[in-house]
Protein backbone atom coordinates (compact mmCIF):
# COMPACT_ATOMS: atom_id res chain seq x y z
CA UNK A 1 0.00 0.00 0.00
CA UNK A 2 1.59 3.16 -1.40
CA UNK A 3 0.83 6.48 1.50
CA UNK A 4 -0.87 9.18 -0.91
CA UNK A 5 -1.21 11.75 2.00
CA UNK A 6 1.78 13.17 0.38
CA UNK A 7 1.11 14.20 -2.90
CA UNK A 8 3.51 16.90 -4.21
CA UNK A 9 1.48 19.82 -5.85
CA UNK A 10 3.93 22.35 -8.03
CA UNK A 11 1.28 24.94 -9.26
CA UNK A 12 1.61 26.69 -13.15
CA UNK A 13 2.61 30.17 -12.96
CA UNK A 14 0.76 30.39 -16.50
CA UNK A 15 -2.59 29.03 -16.58
CA UNK A 16 -4.34 29.08 -20.15
CA UNK A 17 -7.90 29.05 -18.55
CA UNK A 18 -8.56 32.43 -19.69
CA UNK A 19 -7.61 31.98 -23.18
CA UNK A 20 -10.01 28.45 -23.12
CA UNK A 21 -13.24 28.76 -25.61
CA UNK A 22 -14.93 26.45 -23.75
CA UNK A 23 -17.81 27.55 -26.22
CA UNK A 24 -16.06 25.98 -28.89
CA UNK A 25 -14.63 22.95 -27.72
CA UNK A 26 -13.64 19.92 -29.45
CA UNK A 27 -12.70 16.42 -28.28
CA UNK A 28 -8.83 16.37 -27.26
CA UNK A 29 -7.74 19.84 -28.52
CA UNK A 30 -7.32 21.73 -25.29
CA UNK A 31 -5.47 19.92 -21.71
CA UNK A 32 -6.00 21.80 -18.49
CA UNK A 33 -3.30 22.93 -16.14
CA UNK A 34 -1.88 20.58 -14.47
CA UNK A 35 -1.19 16.23 -13.90
CA UNK A 36 -0.37 13.97 -12.11
CA UNK A 37 2.56 11.73 -12.33
CA UNK A 38 4.16 8.80 -10.55
CA UNK A 39 6.93 6.35 -10.92
CA UNK A 40 7.12 2.70 -11.10
CA UNK A 41 11.19 1.37 -9.77
CA UNK A 42 12.34 -1.06 -7.82
CA UNK A 43 8.95 -2.79 -8.28
CA UNK A 44 6.96 -0.07 -6.83
CA UNK A 45 5.05 2.98 -7.55
CA UNK A 46 5.89 6.17 -5.51
CA UNK A 47 7.27 10.39 -6.22
CA UNK A 48 3.35 11.17 -6.38
CA UNK A 49 3.34 14.52 -7.60
CA UNK A 50 1.25 17.30 -9.19
CA UNK A 51 2.67 19.50 -12.12
CA UNK A 52 2.33 21.85 -14.19
CA UNK A 53 1.36 20.12 -17.56
CA UNK A 54 4.45 19.94 -19.64
CA UNK A 55 6.41 17.90 -22.20
CA UNK A 56 8.16 14.63 -21.65
CA UNK A 57 11.43 14.36 -21.95
CA UNK A 58 13.02 10.66 -22.90
CA UNK A 59 15.70 8.91 -24.62
CA UNK A 60 15.34 7.64 -28.13
CA UNK A 61 15.81 4.03 -26.79
CA UNK A 62 13.10 4.31 -24.22
CA UNK A 63 11.20 1.04 -24.55
CA UNK A 64 7.73 2.32 -24.87
CA UNK A 65 8.79 4.22 -28.11
CA UNK A 66 10.06 0.84 -30.16
CA UNK A 67 7.73 -2.06 -28.42
CA UNK A 68 4.60 -0.42 -27.68
CA UNK A 69 4.33 -1.02 -23.74
CA UNK A 70 1.76 1.46 -23.19
CA UNK A 71 -2.00 1.45 -21.71
CA UNK A 72 -4.71 4.72 -21.53
CA UNK A 73 -8.07 5.10 -19.95
CA UNK A 74 -10.27 7.52 -20.68
CA UNK A 75 -13.18 8.49 -18.04
CA UNK A 76 -14.81 12.12 -17.23
CA UNK A 77 -15.47 14.94 -14.95
CA UNK A 78 -19.35 17.09 -14.70
CA UNK A 79 -20.07 19.16 -12.29
CA UNK A 80 -23.59 19.18 -10.36
CA UNK A 81 -25.61 22.06 -9.88
CA UNK A 82 -24.56 22.77 -6.30
CA UNK A 83 -21.18 22.94 -7.32
CA UNK A 84 -19.72 19.39 -6.42
CA UNK A 85 -17.70 17.51 -8.76
CA UNK A 86 -19.17 14.19 -10.45
CA UNK A 87 -16.93 11.25 -11.60
CA UNK A 88 -17.99 8.70 -13.80
CA UNK A 89 -17.33 5.13 -12.27
CA UNK A 90 -13.97 6.11 -11.79
CA UNK A 91 -13.09 2.59 -9.67
CA UNK A 92 -14.30 0.79 -12.98
CA UNK A 93 -11.67 2.49 -14.70
CA UNK A 94 -9.28 1.78 -12.23
CA UNK A 95 -10.18 -2.29 -12.34
CA UNK A 96 -9.48 -2.23 -16.42
CA UNK A 97 -6.48 -0.50 -16.15
CA UNK A 98 -5.21 -3.08 -14.58
CA UNK A 99 -6.75 -6.08 -16.82
CA UNK A 100 -4.86 -3.82 -19.50
CA UNK A 101 -1.42 -3.57 -17.31
CA UNK A 102 -2.11 -7.52 -16.53
CA UNK A 103 -1.99 -8.46 -20.34
CA UNK A 104 0.64 -5.95 -21.04
CA UNK A 105 3.09 -7.03 -18.81
CA UNK A 106 3.15 -4.47 -16.62
CA UNK A 107 2.79 -3.50 -12.93
CA UNK A 108 -1.10 -2.86 -11.33
CA UNK A 109 -1.76 0.42 -9.99
CA UNK A 110 -3.11 1.00 -6.46
CA UNK A 111 -6.36 1.82 -6.06
CA UNK A 112 -6.06 4.59 -3.62
CA UNK A 113 -2.80 6.52 -5.49
CA UNK A 114 -5.18 6.41 -8.48
CA UNK A 115 -8.39 7.85 -6.84
CA UNK A 116 -6.61 10.56 -4.67
CA UNK A 117 -4.01 11.39 -7.34
CA UNK A 118 -7.01 11.94 -10.17
CA UNK A 119 -9.22 13.74 -6.80
CA UNK A 120 -6.27 16.31 -6.13
CA UNK A 121 -5.53 16.79 -9.64
CA UNK A 122 -9.43 17.30 -10.58
CA UNK A 123 -9.60 19.78 -7.34
CA UNK A 124 -6.57 21.40 -8.49
CA UNK A 125 -8.01 22.36 -11.84
CA UNK A 126 -11.53 22.00 -11.16
CA UNK A 127 -12.13 25.18 -13.03
CA UNK A 128 -11.81 23.65 -16.30
CA UNK A 129 -15.03 21.26 -15.92
CA UNK A 130 -17.16 23.07 -18.49
CA UNK A 131 -20.74 23.76 -17.93
CA UNK A 132 -21.65 23.63 -21.70
CA UNK A 133 -24.33 21.01 -22.33
CA UNK A 134 -23.37 17.84 -23.81
CA UNK A 135 -18.96 18.81 -22.36
CA UNK A 136 -17.40 17.27 -19.74
CA UNK A 137 -14.04 17.12 -18.27
CA UNK A 138 -12.07 14.20 -20.48
CA UNK A 139 -9.49 12.09 -18.00
CA UNK A 140 -6.80 10.21 -19.51
CA UNK A 141 -4.52 8.53 -17.35
CA UNK A 142 -1.81 6.36 -19.39
CA UNK A 143 1.19 4.27 -18.60
CA UNK A 144 3.91 3.49 -20.17
CA UNK A 145 7.41 1.40 -20.48
CA UNK A 146 10.37 4.27 -19.43
CA UNK A 147 13.25 1.54 -19.63
CA UNK A 148 16.48 2.99 -21.80
CA UNK A 149 17.06 -0.23 -23.62
CA UNK A 150 15.87 -1.79 -26.79
CA UNK A 151 15.99 -5.67 -26.08
CA UNK A 152 12.32 -7.10 -26.23
CA UNK A 153 11.58 -7.74 -22.44
CA UNK A 154 9.31 -6.05 -19.85
CA UNK A 155 10.04 -2.68 -18.94
CA UNK A 156 11.50 -2.64 -15.05
CA UNK A 157 10.51 1.03 -14.94
CA UNK A 158 6.95 2.95 -15.51
CA UNK A 159 5.55 6.60 -15.71
CA UNK A 160 1.97 6.75 -15.07
CA UNK A 161 0.35 10.22 -15.50
CA UNK A 162 -2.86 11.88 -15.85
CA UNK A 163 -3.77 14.87 -17.47
CA UNK A 164 -7.51 16.41 -18.59
CA UNK A 165 -9.20 17.97 -21.37
CA UNK A 166 -12.33 19.75 -21.63
CA UNK A 167 -14.09 17.95 -24.01
CA UNK A 168 -17.52 18.24 -26.20
CA UNK A 169 -18.33 14.92 -27.71
CA UNK A 170 -16.19 12.40 -30.02
CA UNK A 171 -18.51 12.72 -32.65
CA UNK A 172 -20.75 15.97 -34.16
CA UNK A 173 -23.86 14.09 -34.28
CA UNK A 174 -24.67 10.86 -36.42
CA UNK A 175 -21.78 9.25 -38.14
CA UNK A 176 -21.77 6.86 -41.25
CA UNK A 177 -19.69 3.42 -41.12
CA UNK A 178 -18.49 0.80 -42.58
CA UNK A 179 -18.65 -3.27 -41.96
CA UNK A 180 -14.86 -4.20 -43.04
CA UNK A 181 -14.27 -7.08 -44.07
CA UNK A 182 -10.48 -7.29 -44.90
CA UNK A 183 -8.89 -5.81 -41.84
CA UNK A 184 -9.00 -7.28 -38.64
CA UNK A 185 -8.43 -4.88 -35.70
CA UNK A 186 -7.78 -8.06 -32.82
CA UNK A 187 -7.98 -11.81 -32.62
CA UNK A 188 -8.83 -14.03 -30.06
CA UNK A 189 -5.91 -14.23 -27.15
CA UNK A 190 -5.08 -11.18 -28.34
CA UNK A 191 -4.96 -7.39 -26.92
CA UNK A 192 -8.22 -6.29 -28.12
CA UNK A 193 -10.36 -6.47 -24.95
CA UNK A 194 -7.00 -3.78 -23.86
CA UNK A 195 -6.60 -0.04 -24.04
CA UNK A 196 -3.09 -0.39 -25.57
CA UNK A 197 -1.69 1.94 -27.78
CA UNK A 198 -1.07 -0.63 -30.35
CA UNK A 199 -4.96 -1.32 -30.81
CA UNK A 200 -5.37 2.12 -31.69
CA UNK A 201 -2.30 2.36 -34.16
CA UNK A 202 -3.52 -0.94 -36.07
CA UNK A 203 -6.53 0.72 -36.61
CA UNK A 204 -5.26 4.15 -38.20
CA UNK A 205 -4.93 2.34 -42.21
CA UNK A 206 -8.23 0.98 -42.30
CA UNK A 207 -10.27 3.81 -40.86
CA UNK A 208 -8.45 6.53 -43.12
CA UNK A 209 -9.81 4.05 -45.89
CA UNK A 210 -12.93 4.11 -44.96
CA UNK A 211 -12.88 7.99 -44.34
CA UNK A 212 -11.54 8.10 -48.18
CA UNK A 213 -14.89 6.37 -49.03
CA UNK A 214 -16.96 9.32 -46.53
CA UNK A 215 -17.19 7.21 -43.63
CA UNK A 216 -16.60 8.10 -39.58
CA UNK A 217 -16.00 4.51 -38.48
CA UNK A 218 -15.22 1.46 -39.07
CA UNK A 219 -17.80 -2.19 -37.96
CA UNK A 220 -15.09 -4.83 -37.07
CA UNK A 221 -16.02 -8.05 -37.66
CA UNK A 222 -14.23 -11.59 -36.39
CA UNK A 223 -10.71 -12.17 -37.57
CA UNK A 224 -11.27 -15.84 -38.29
CA UNK A 225 -14.61 -15.08 -40.78
CA UNK A 226 -15.53 -11.55 -40.84
CA UNK A 227 -18.83 -12.60 -39.96
CA UNK A 228 -19.92 -11.39 -36.81
CA UNK A 229 -19.39 -8.04 -35.61
CA UNK A 230 -16.99 -7.00 -33.11
CA UNK A 231 -16.92 -3.32 -31.84
CA UNK A 232 -16.21 0.29 -33.34
CA UNK A 233 -13.15 0.90 -32.16
CA UNK A 234 -13.82 4.12 -30.35
CA UNK A 235 -17.05 2.31 -29.03
CA UNK A 236 -18.97 -0.97 -28.62
CA UNK A 237 -21.62 -1.42 -30.95
CA UNK A 238 -25.49 -2.14 -30.11
CA UNK A 239 -28.36 -2.79 -32.63
CA UNK A 240 -32.34 -2.55 -31.84
CA UNK A 241 -34.00 -5.21 -34.24
CA UNK A 242 -37.37 -5.77 -33.29
CA UNK A 243 -37.91 -4.90 -29.27
CA UNK A 244 -34.64 -6.55 -28.18
CA UNK A 245 -31.46 -4.36 -27.60
CA UNK A 246 -28.71 -6.85 -28.78
CA UNK A 247 -24.94 -6.40 -28.45
CA UNK A 248 -21.97 -9.03 -29.35
CA UNK A 249 -20.76 -10.86 -25.72
CA UNK A 250 -17.47 -9.58 -24.64
CA UNK A 251 -14.18 -11.74 -25.49
CA UNK A 252 -10.02 -11.19 -25.65
CA UNK A 253 -11.12 -9.54 -28.72
CA UNK A 254 -13.51 -6.98 -27.36
CA UNK A 255 -12.78 -3.51 -25.12
CA UNK A 256 -15.16 -3.88 -21.98
CA UNK A 257 -16.97 -0.64 -22.59
CA UNK A 258 -17.86 1.11 -19.11
CA UNK A 259 -20.21 3.20 -20.95
CA UNK A 260 -21.54 -0.66 -22.74
CA UNK A 261 -22.15 -1.77 -19.38
CA UNK A 262 -24.28 0.84 -18.04
CA UNK A 263 -26.51 1.14 -21.11
CA UNK A 264 -27.20 -1.77 -20.66
CA UNK A 265 -27.56 -1.61 -16.95
CA UNK A 266 -30.05 0.82 -17.60
CA UNK A 267 -31.96 -1.27 -20.57
CA UNK A 268 -32.63 -4.11 -17.93
CA UNK A 269 -33.69 -2.46 -15.01
CA UNK A 270 -36.20 -0.78 -17.57
CA UNK A 271 -37.39 -3.95 -18.42
CA UNK A 272 -36.24 -4.00 -22.05
CA UNK A 273 -34.79 -7.43 -23.88
CA UNK A 274 -31.51 -7.28 -24.13
CA UNK A 275 -29.22 -10.02 -25.62
CA UNK A 276 -25.59 -10.37 -25.13
CA UNK A 277 -24.69 -12.84 -28.36
CA UNK A 278 -22.91 -13.30 -31.31
CA UNK A 279 -24.87 -10.53 -33.62
CA UNK A 280 -24.23 -11.49 -37.37
CA UNK A 281 -23.60 -9.46 -40.34
CA UNK A 282 -26.22 -11.35 -42.38
CA UNK A 283 -28.48 -10.80 -39.21
CA UNK A 284 -28.10 -6.91 -39.88
CA UNK A 285 -29.00 -6.82 -43.07
CA UNK A 286 -31.71 -9.31 -42.99
CA UNK A 287 -33.54 -7.33 -40.21
CA UNK A 288 -32.55 -4.08 -42.42
CA UNK A 289 -34.22 -5.64 -45.55
CA UNK A 290 -37.32 -6.92 -43.45
CA UNK A 291 -37.70 -3.43 -41.59
CA UNK A 292 -36.75 -4.90 -37.81
CA UNK A 293 -33.38 -3.20 -37.36
CA UNK A 294 -34.59 0.14 -35.74
CA UNK A 295 -31.59 1.43 -34.47
CA UNK A 296 -27.84 1.06 -34.58
CA UNK A 297 -25.37 3.07 -32.08
CA UNK A 298 -22.19 3.13 -30.32
CA UNK A 299 -21.30 3.73 -26.82
CA UNK A 300 -18.34 4.34 -25.55
CA UNK A 301 -16.40 7.21 -22.95
CA UNK A 302 -15.51 9.65 -25.56
CA UNK A 303 -18.25 8.76 -27.99
CA UNK A 304 -21.49 8.28 -25.13
CA UNK A 305 -24.14 7.35 -27.24
CA UNK A 306 -23.33 7.86 -31.10
CA UNK A 307 -26.33 7.04 -33.14
CA UNK A 308 -25.02 5.56 -36.75
CA UNK A 309 -26.82 6.57 -39.12
CA UNK A 310 -25.63 4.90 -42.73
CA UNK A 311 -24.02 1.18 -42.59
CA UNK A 312 -22.51 0.71 -45.72
CA UNK A 313 -21.78 -3.01 -47.04
CA UNK A 314 -19.91 -4.24 -49.41
CA UNK A 315 -20.45 -0.89 -51.60
CA UNK A 316 -24.38 -0.87 -50.63
CA UNK A 317 -25.83 2.01 -48.19
CA UNK A 318 -28.13 1.31 -45.71
CA UNK A 319 -30.41 3.96 -44.20
CA UNK A 320 -31.03 3.74 -41.43
CA UNK A 321 -34.21 5.67 -39.56
CA UNK A 322 -34.29 9.02 -38.64
CA UNK A 323 -32.58 10.02 -34.77
CA UNK A 324 -35.94 10.88 -33.52
CA UNK A 325 -37.57 7.74 -34.26
CA UNK A 326 -34.67 5.90 -31.82
CA UNK A 327 -36.92 6.44 -28.92
CA UNK A 328 -35.08 4.03 -26.65
CA UNK A 329 -31.64 5.35 -27.47
CA UNK A 330 -32.77 8.88 -27.08
CA UNK A 331 -34.09 7.90 -23.89
CA UNK A 332 -30.95 6.01 -22.53
CA UNK A 333 -28.62 8.71 -23.87
CA UNK A 334 -31.03 11.52 -21.50
CA UNK A 335 -31.07 8.83 -18.86
CA UNK A 336 -27.36 8.10 -18.74
CA UNK A 337 -26.42 12.28 -18.25
CA UNK A 338 -28.79 12.83 -16.20
CA UNK A 339 -27.16 9.95 -13.63
CA UNK A 340 -24.06 12.05 -14.76
CA UNK A 341 -24.69 15.69 -14.22
CA UNK A 342 -26.39 14.47 -10.66
CA UNK A 343 -29.66 14.84 -11.86
CA UNK A 344 -31.15 11.86 -11.46
CA UNK A 345 -30.87 9.11 -8.94
CA UNK A 346 -27.70 7.15 -9.58
CA UNK A 347 -29.32 3.81 -8.40
CA UNK A 348 -26.31 1.65 -9.25
CA UNK A 349 -23.40 3.65 -7.30
CA UNK A 350 -21.57 4.92 -10.62
CA UNK A 351 -20.83 8.31 -9.04
CA UNK A 352 -17.60 9.71 -7.22
CA UNK A 353 -18.56 12.66 -5.99
CA UNK A 354 -15.96 15.31 -5.16
CA UNK A 355 -17.24 17.67 -2.34
C1 LIG B 1 -12.80 6.66 -24.77
O1 LIG B 1 -13.98 6.50 -25.08
O2 LIG B 1 -12.47 7.17 -23.72
C2 LIG B 1 -11.75 6.22 -25.67
O3 LIG B 1 -10.73 5.87 -25.18
C3 LIG B 1 -11.98 6.24 -27.11
C4 LIG B 1 -11.01 7.03 -27.91
C5 LIG B 1 -10.98 8.48 -27.68
C6 LIG B 1 -9.70 6.39 -28.05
Amino acid sequence: MINTQNIEIEKTKHSKLSQTDFTNLEFGAVYSDHMFVMDYKDKQWGGLRIVPFQNISMSPATSVLHYGQTIFEGLKAYRADNGDILLFRPLDHHKRLNKSAKRLCMPELDESAYLEGITELIKLDRAWIPNQPGCSLYLRPFMYASDEFIGVKPSSTYKFIVFTSPVAGYYKGTVKVIIETEYVRAAEGGTGFTKSGGNYAASLLPAKLAAEKGYQQIMWTDSKEHKYFEESGTMNLMFIIGDTLVTPPLSTSILAGITRDSILTLAKDWGVKVEERRVSVDEVVKAYENGTLKDAFGTGTAATITQISTINYKGTDLVLPGEETRELSNKLNKALNDIKLGKAEDKFGWIYRIK
